[in-house]
Order: C-alpha cells, then structure tokens, then sequence
C-alpha cells in the first residue's frame, strides 16, 4: 500500500484553525530558499501545477534537532525526495496549508553544475533542446496533464455515442491521401539491395513481401470498420515525411479518425462541431489550473476563446463562397486567391479571425485539390470535402463524405494514377453492401495548440518528430 499522499490532494484539504495531519510526500525541488534558520522547498510531483510548501528548520545551537547542514546541501532545484511531517494551515501567501519536516531522504540528488533546468522561466526554444527534462517544468506539466485530459474526453465522447474504437494498422502498403510522404518500412539492407531481372528493387524479398510504409491516416481501414459496425474512430500515431519546418507541423502525430455509416456531410459536420465542443468544455471544467497557468504565462485570451467555443455556432461555408470573400477583403495575401487554389493558412485565418471572428467549415472544395475518396458532386468540379478552421491555428480538422458508388470511386482512382493493385480491398466496400457514408481526422496537436495556447506544435507533444530531429 502506498504510505504517502499526493500533493494534489493535500493542497485540497482544508485544515481548521490549530488542527494538524501527519502526512508523507514525494516529489521533485523546485526552488529551495531560506536563512540559516529554515529552509523553504518547493516540491512538486506532477500531479497539478502547484507545488507544496516544506518548511525544515536547520540545526543551529538553539535548535539542535535542527536539519543537517549535510543533508541540507543534497537538496537542490531537481533534487527528489520523501518528506515526513505536520501539514498545517499555512501562514504565507499563495498556499492554504504547508508541511512541517520531521524527516527528509533524499532520493536522488541533481548536481546544481549540471541539471539544467536551474532557474524559472527558460525559454521555450531552449526547452525543446531538453526535451527529456522539460516535462520537469511547470509549462510542459500543464501541457501533459491537459493532453491527457483531451484524450480521455475523446475516448468518453466516442463511448458514449456508441462508436467503437477500432485499432487500424501503423505499417500498411497504401497512401490514403496520395500525396506520397511516407516513411518506408523495410528490412532489406540498404547497402546491397536485391534486384529483379529488370534491375528494380525486389520487395518480394522484404519482410512482407511487398513494399511498406508508415500510415499517414488510418481512414481506409477506418472504412472498412464503419461498413460493419456503423460507427468506428481510430485514434494513433500517423506519420508525414513531408519536409515542412512549420510550428503546425509534425512528422508523427496523433491523429482521431472517426466513420459513420449512413451520415452524410452535414451529420458530419454536426459531430465534428458536437466533438470540438466537447473536448473544450471538458477543459474548461476539468483543467482550470493548468488553463489558468498557460492563460498568465503565455496567452492572456486562451480561457476566453475557450469559452467563446462554446457560444458560437460555427460558421459554414462552401469554398466557392470562400473564395468569393477572400477576393472581396481589404487585405494583402502572399498568395492570390482564385478559385481552385488550395486555401493557404494566411487565407484561413483571414476567414476565421477576422471576417467570420469564430470556427469556420469550409466544404464543397475543388476536386482537383482534395483526395480520391471524396464524394464526388453533381457538377462535376468539387467534392464533398470538409475542413474546420480554428482561431490560431487554422485547419483543425479535415474530413468528408465518401465517395460509395464504386465505378465513380474506381474512375478517380484511374484519373489520379493510384496504383488499383493496393486498392482491391478498399473498393471492396462499394462491391459488396456499398452505402453513404462520412468521417474526418481530427489532429490531435493542433487541437492541443488551441487548449493549451502553445504556438509551436513541438511544444504539445512529449517527444516531438521533425526534419533532423529524433533525438529524444
Ligand atoms: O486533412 P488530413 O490530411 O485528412 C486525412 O488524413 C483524412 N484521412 C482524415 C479523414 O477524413 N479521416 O489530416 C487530418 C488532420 C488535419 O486537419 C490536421 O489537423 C492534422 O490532421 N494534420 C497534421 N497535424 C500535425 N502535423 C502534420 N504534418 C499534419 N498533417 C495533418
Ligand atoms: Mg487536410
């Protein structure tokens, strides 16, 4: 049986005047101050943002059960350690309650010449280059409690609709968005790889026969679940080896893949709009001191555009009607806007921060800029694709309805030169018990960067994958 309490649950308590608790904690140094006295150690275990008071008296001739001097110089910034005592309602500012030490083990000592994370408030860059460490720090400690918390709300906001969470492959041998930015799989040795008669490289001697690539989104599969049990998400790692050092992008992250059977575009969006508000509002009642922390720290609105989420009914435009305002706006883009142009995120946010002033659903995009699976409309130009843009951070999540008559589907398949060889499984969906259907991948970073206020997609995911960055 655990002997001690978290730090969490003692600064919850509410001690009356005189009364007292014999309590043990564990936890990490933050800052130790103090006089020849009495030392002041802020511990912090991770379990919410505060840390806790020990108050240890030093040994000193009027105080001969006083704390060593030894024992006081291994406790440094970084230090770890058990702490027995008296917790009592304190007299200092910022805290209800304080622990009086009886008795102090050090577990493990952290060198003040080299732990690097001595002082308060290094910067974010420098942060990232110790990843292994700045989940130490109060920052990333509110980052991580909160991207546990999103996705324990996406699990329950699945649950209780009644989808199931289906686990789609990592290693597949298909692009579902055909931009071809996958990492390879392989086991052949790279230094002498093996040829067929025509000189190509012979996958048939890989571990799987064929070649194989990390998964960039697990919708196909996710597909092929929808068309059974109605309603599926996916939720896991997917993998770009697009080469874009942007603070939205990352070469791994996590992406939630819902897909309905028999939902068409604007049940799709109607979930979409639900989820975000769902996943905000668990925030918003669930992690108010981590929101208050990042809210003084780094982003002065984040708690009001949090609640702004709530109020809104999220504006939905096609992307013809997109176009149409942006052509119209008193601004000056990097890039020209003319139909068919894929939306840039300085056109995004133009929509969302300052002509709409809320989230916007763009749908109805031009086929030509959008993959093969999207239904396909009656004029011939634009599919039924979605994407929901988001204050700060642009696209937040992109989706569509399916395409389900298979010659359509088969057709754009040809058009876009997608070798129908990886495919078979995939139009079998259409071959047999086709239907409409819908869904969209939300990532799950970029939603992190809008709860948290980060502005560097680095900075919402413990151990960041970039171009020439693995280190950690
Ligand atoms: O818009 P995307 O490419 O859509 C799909 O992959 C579909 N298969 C989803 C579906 O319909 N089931 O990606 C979905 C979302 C984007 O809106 C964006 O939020 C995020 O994934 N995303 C990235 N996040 C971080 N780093 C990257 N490199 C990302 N690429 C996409
Ligand atoms: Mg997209």
């Amino acid at each position: 049986m655990l002997t001690h309490t978290e730090i969490k649950d003692l600064l919850n308590v509410s001690l009356q005047e005189g009364e007292t608790r014999n309590v043990t904690v564990k936890g990490w140094v933050r800052t130790k101050r103090g006089n020849k006295n009495v030392a002041f150690i802020a511990l912090n275990d991770g379990t919410c943002v505060q840390s806790l008071q020990v108050v240890a008296e030093l040994k000193t001739d009027e105080n001969p059960n006083g704390f060593s001097e030894d024992l006081m110089k291994k406790i440094n910034t970084g230090a770890c350690l058990r702490v027995e005592g008296v917790l009592v309602k304190s007299m200092g500012k910022g805290q209800n309650v304080e622990i009086q030490a009886k008795d102090i083990e050090v577990y493990g000592q952290a060198d003040p010449d080299s732990y690097p994370l001595q002082k308060k408030g290094h910067s974010l860059e420098f942060l990232r280059e110790i990843a292994h460490l700045r989940p130490r720090t109060n920052t990333f400690g509110c980052v991580l409690r909160l991207r546990h918390e999103m996705a324990y709300a996406l699990h329950k906001f699945y649950h209780e609709r009644g989808f199931v969470y289906l686990h789609t492959p990592i290693i597949t041998g298909s692009d579902c968005e055909g931009a071809g930015e996958m990492f390879q799989v392989t086991t052949l040795d790279l230094e002498n790889l093996p040829r067929t008669k025509e000189g190509c490289i012979d996958y048939g001697k890989d571990f799987f026969g064929k070649s194989t690539k990390l998964t960039v989104s697990g919708q196909l599969e996710g597909e092929l679940g929808a068309m059974a049990l109605s309603k599926i998400y996916t939720f896991g790692p997917t993998f770009r080896a697009e080469n874009s050092n942007t603070p939205r992008h990352l070469a791994e992250f996590w992406m939630n893949e819902p897909e309905m059977a028999f939902y068409e575009i604007e049940d799709n969006m109607d979930l979409a709009e639900d989820f975000l508000k769902h996943l905000t509002a668990h925030a918003l009642e669930h992690c108010m001191d981590d929101l208050r922390f990042l809210n003084d720290m780094y982003d002065k609105e984040l708690i009001s555009r949090l609640e702004h989420v709530q109020q809104m009914s999220f504006e939905r435009i096609t992307y013809t009607q997109a176009v149409d305002v942006l052509k119209a706006a008193n601004a000056k883009f990097d890039y020209p806007v003319e139909w068919g142009i894929d939306l840039q995120s300085e056109h995004e946010r133009y929509l969302v921060e300052k002509h709409y002033k809320k989230p916007v659903i763009i749908t109805d995009y031009p086929k030509d800029i959008k993959a093969f699976y999207m239904k396909q409309n009656a004029d011939g130009k634009t599919v039924r694709g979605m994407d929901v843009l988001f204050p700060q951070i642009g696209e937040i999540i992109g989706g569509s309805q399916r395409e389900e008559d298979f010659d359509k589907l088969q057709r754009r398949i040809t058009e876009m030169h997608i070798p129908d060889k990886d495919m078979w499984w995939y139009l079998d969906t259409r071959r047999f018990g086709t239907a409409p259907h819908s869904g969209f991948g939300l990532g799950f970073e970029r939603l992190l960067l809008f709860v948290t206020g980060m502005t560097n997609i680095r900075d919402v995911i413990p151990f960041p994958r970039f171009p020439q960055n693995a280190e950690f």
